[in-house]
């Protein structure tokens, strides 16, 4: 397995040390500034200005092929207004001179129902390359096509199969389910990515010995996806208890004993004589 470096320290500790354009890979998702367990709420300006400050020093380390993924749901104020922290974070990468590639869905199915609107069920990821000349290698990440079958009707190609034979583009609405408490990959961190969703990043937007980065590291789960897919990794995190529970959740990634669900294993859905689908 390639080497890693995960610090317990915040996040520009970490990206200080690193050299300008050393780096291929930045994933990651930030505290939301919504006030859960490892957060302090803060005025939603002082907030981008720390998401500012660290978005100038990723931009300092990337490489010229190099790509930047955020992924940032909503901030809801006091006067419970909304904020899609996507918008603020574009226009500060924007100003950097970063490219927007996509701004995928991640949509999932299960979460906190609401009363006052309807409920959140996806977040974003803001794909940012550094330039032009990006890494990106959709042949790793293609799904099964719809109609395999499906034939051209007419010109050169009239009778042959349309679609690629690898599969299909994965679009930029992914369905992926989130982490909650049933799900194989579940600590005791409450919003960790799902091991998936940082891979599929990281196939389509790397090398294998690239270098792959998130400053905000949580229970290490890029660090885990990077590992396992041979590339070298980074990561900080402030909370001591995440760091314990990423450096074990790679030392089972070692001994090829960390839990993940599969990639492309279809949604579980309850079969028609569930009880879930009937009320006595
Ligand atoms: C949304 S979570 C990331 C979860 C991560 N994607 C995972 O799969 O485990 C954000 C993390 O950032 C950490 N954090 C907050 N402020 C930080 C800072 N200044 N430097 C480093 N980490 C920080 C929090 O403790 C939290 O674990």
């Amino acid at each position: 397995m390639n080497k890693y470096t995960l610090i317990n320290d915040d996040r520009m500790k970490l990206l200080k040390k690193l050299k300008d354009n050393s780096v291929q890979l930045i994933i990651t998702s930030p505290p939301y500034n919504i006030g859960k367990s490892y957060e302090k709420r803060i005025p939603l300006n002082e907030y981008m200005d720390q998401q500012e400050e660290t978005l100038i020093e990723c931009y300092r380390v990337l490489k010229d092929k190099g790509s930047l993924c955020w992924q940032v749901g909503n901030y809801i104020d006091w006067k419970s207004n909304m904020t899609p922290l996507d918008i603020p974070i574009f226009n500060i990468c924007n100003g950097l001179g970063l490219k927007l590639r996509n701004r995928i869905v991640w949509h999932y199915g299960h979460g906190l129902h609401s009363h006052n609107r309807f409920s959140g069920r996806y977040e974003t990821i803001m794909w940012f390359s550094k330039s032009d000349k990006y890494t990106f290698n959709l042949d790793t990440v293609r799904v099964p096509q719809k109609y395999p079958g499906k034939l051209s009707y007419k010109g050169p190609n009239k009778g042959k199969y349309s679609g690629n034979i690898n599969g299909k583009n994965p679009s930029d609405v992914w369905i992926i389910p989130n982490v909650k408490s049933n799900h194989k990959e579940k600590t005791i961190h409450p919003c960790q990515f799902p091991i998936e969703l940082a891979e599929r990043l990281i196939l389509a937007l790397s090398n294998k010995n690239d270098l792959v980065v998130d400053p905000y590291a949580g229970v290490g789960t890029t660090l885990c996806a990077a590992l396992k897919n041979k590339r070298r990794s980074a990561g900080s995190e402030i909370k001591k208890k995440y760091i314990n529970v990423a450096k074990k959740r790679i030392k089972l990634l070692k001994q090829g004993k960390l839990k993940f669900r599969p990639s492309y294993t279809p949604i579980k859905i309850a079969g028609p004589n569930s009880k879930l689908y009937r009320r006595n």
